[in-house]
């Protein structure tokens, strides 16, 4: 096992394959022992605080670290831009700073993913990335584990993401996918594609893990035979003044009967939520028995990382 204690977490791309799968086997065991007394028994974060630094809304990310952590034993302090100086009154580094003193780490949900860095530079306590515009890996580690316990097993599988390419999720999944010996297929219209330096790092990942990674155009393309389908909203937070175009460029890119039915026959549906109607219709989100999007949101209360 490797000393994960200490290290930021900002992107899965900085952790190995083993690091990885030590997350997911402390998210099991975590959501095991909850099971078993609601972790009264256990509180390793006893006397430990958490400094949350929230530029943008979220339920999912802050109730389940909020009251995980509780659990854990320990105080989590939520900060919105109303409650902390960050940004018009005080610099990144200098809050990086002064948090440093008065927490063990610090959870942070920013719009440009340089934040982290910058936060993560002056910090001397871990900073754990809560939502970034580059990656949401604290989103993936609970897919993962929702996929795990649907499958039995992650290696082998194959994953299509259907929509918004340049997205948190979309290069979260990409560099995680690989290192656990899954596929990736990425359908996005032109415009859309990921980051590129995201593609070339995934690239490389899947001819050192021997997986394989798709960037298509079209939907049904990356669907086929895939075992996980996956999408996200078209309009992500920051993203707001280009809805009505976006919801143009991806007409034909929603998740629906016509489209899941080139997958293999057990595939599952996975969305991070929030989610709208224009990126996956009600009868596969709601009522099809192959979405697990519920037990995904609830898998974030026990992935959330290890400070
Ligand atoms: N999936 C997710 O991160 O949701 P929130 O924006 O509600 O935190
Ligand atoms: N891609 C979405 C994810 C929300 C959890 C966004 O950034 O808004």
């Amino acid at each position: 096992w490797s000393n994960l204690k200490g290290r930021h977490f900002l992107t899965l791309r900085d952790y190995s394959e083993s690091e990885i799968a030590q997350l997911l086997w402390t998210a099991k065991d975590l959501k095991a022992r909850h099971a078993q007394d609601r972790l009264l028994s256990y509180r390793p974060l006893e006397g430990h605080s958490l400094g949350m630094i929230f530029e943008k809304r979220s339920t999912r990310t802050r109730v389940s670290t909020e009251t995980g952590f509780f659990l854990l034993g320990g105080q989590p302090v939520f900060l919105s831009p109303q409650d902390v100086h960050l940004g018009t009154n005080e610099s990144l580094p200098d809050t990086a700073k002064v948090l440093s003193g008065f927490c063990d780490a610090v959870l942070a949900r920013v719009y440009a993913h340089d934040s982290l860095m910058t936060l993560s530079e002056h910090s001397s306590v871990p900073i754990v990335n809560g939502l970034s515009d580059q990656y949401h890996p604290l989103q993936v580690l609970a897919d993962f584990l929702t996929a795990y316990e649907n499958f039995g097993h992650l290696n082998g599988l194959v994953w299509a993401f259907v929509g918004d390419g340049d997205n948190n999720m979309t290069h979260s999944l990409m560099m995680g996918c690989p290192k656990l010996g899954m596929s990736i297929r990425i359908a996005s219209p032109a415009g859309y594609d990921p980051n590129p330096a995201v593609v070339q790092d995934a690239r490389e990942l899947s001819r050192q893990y021997g997986t394989q990674l798709v960037l298509t155009r079209d939907p049904a393309e990356a669907v086929r035979g895939a075992d996980v389908i996956v999408t996200d909203t078209f309009v992500s937070m920051g993203r707001e003044a280009e809805k009505e175009r976006r919801l143009k460029d991806f007409k034909g890119f929603q998740v629906n009967s016509n489209l899941v039915a080139h997958a293999k026959p057990r595939w599952v549906f996975m969305h991070c939520l929030p989610r709208k109607q224009e990126e996956v219709t009600d009868d596969i989100f709601y009522d099809s028995k192959r979405s697990l999007v519920w037990p995904e949101s609830h898998n974030r209360k026990c992935t959330v990382g290890r400070y």
